[in-house]
């Protein structure tokens, strides 16, 4: 029973950070360990998160945290708070187990994550990442500052960054990881981390529709910036066959599952003698334990899921780790 999907998707949208403490209350827990993970000075009880965008103020950071999730993504925060796009912005397509969306970083803004931060840090018990991004009104010539303001405001509470320049709903966003640009707007980020005390570490999240040579050059010219991992990836404005959504905006879940996992493929033999205990994290299309296994066998290091929360509601995670524990327990006492 999905009481949750016979409403409007915004509507489900919009209350999901009502009813999400009562489901806390009701079925929140202790974090559930399988395949745990220990990574620099983090630690990992299991492979699962939240991806980007879910919690965008930081808002429900406690019930995710007790909902099974082996760590958390908060943003895109941006350095003003603002509002979503004009329009319609959200759109699900359950036989296909599609969503579609064209938000535009609605968020409160860098201050009040700040404030969200600073209360949740005392009850924080998994990794934190932070997603950062730039306000719609900001050029991309001055791109680098709106990122760097938010980096500056928020490092006390984050465990990582994970630099958004990926997103397909602001206007030339996605023109920041073309080969000719990334490397000038990512310099001042990765040397603001060099710079600082507590060198958190930082992810770059890809898009699923570079061209093969541009996501490359970004997986390389990230590389010798000395970045620490790469998130992929965010939604796509490729169309599968069947699906009517508008043609802006960006689409996940099942129809982004095969794309996103070619990346990783692609990434992972890329990066084979390079990685360097740099970190893969898998998202798109991710909605059962198979699928997690099937992300960790090819290069993931973590994985991620939005999409699966709209179809499968906030106890996707706690059940996809309790599969993937009885998995665990099987392949271990099934004879070689
Ligand atoms: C997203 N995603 C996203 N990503 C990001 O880096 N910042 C953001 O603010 C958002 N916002 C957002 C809103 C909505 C409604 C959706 C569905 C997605 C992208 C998300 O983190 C993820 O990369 C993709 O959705 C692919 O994973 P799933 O959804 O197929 O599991």
């Amino acid at each position: 029973m999905r009481p949750w999907l016979l409403l409007p998707p915004q509507w489900a949208h919009d209350l999901g950070p009502w009813a999400l403490p009562l489901f806390a209350q009701l079925y929140g827990g202790k974090t559930p360990s399988c395949q745990p993970f220990s990574w620099r000075h983090l630690r990992f009880e299991n492979r699962l998160g939240l991806a980007g965008g879910v919690d965008k103020s930081g808002e429900s950071l406690r019930s995710w945290q007790s909902l099974g999730v082996g760590f958390l993504e908060v943003g895109t925060v941006t350095p003003l708070p603002q509002t979503a796009n004009p329009g319609k912005i959200l759109a699900r397509d359950v036989p296909r187990q599609a969503v579609w969306n064209k938000m535009g970083f609605p968020n409160k803004g860098v201050a009040r994550l700040k404030k969200e931060l600073h209360e949740f840090a005392r009850h924080k018990s998994v990794p934190l990442f932070v997603n950062v991004g730039k306000n719609r009104q900001t050029t991309n010539d001055k791109a680098a500052d709106d990122y760097l303001s938010c980096l500056a405001q928020l490092h006390e509470h984050a465990d990582a960054f994970v630099i958004n320049i990926s997103s397909p709903n602001t206007s030339d966003l996605r023109q920041l990881l073309q080969p000719e640009n990334l490397q000038k707007f990512l310099r001042p980020l990765l040397e603001w981390k060099k710079n600082h005390s507590r060198a958190l570490p930082f992810f770059l999240k890809l898009s699923p529709d570079m061209p093969e040579d541009s996501f490359f050059s970004a997986l390389e010219t990230s590389l010798a910036l000395d970045i620490d991992g790469w998130i992929l990836t965010n939604t796509t404005l490729a169309r599968a066959p069947g699906l009517t959504f508008p043609v802006e905006g960006g689409v996940s879940g099942e129809p982004l599952r095969e794309t996103s996992f070619l990346w990783l493929e692609r990434a992972h033999e890329y990066l084979k003698n390079k990685k360097q205990g740099r970190l893969l994290i898998s998202t798109g299309g991710v909605h059962s334990a198979p699928e997690v296994l099937r992300r960790l066998a090819s290069g993931a290091d973590l994985v991620q899921a939005y999409s699966a929360l709209i179809f499968e509601g906030p106890r996707f995670f706690q059940r996809t780790v309790a599969e993937l524990q009885k998995s665990a327990t099987q392949t271990s006492v099934a004879p070689n």
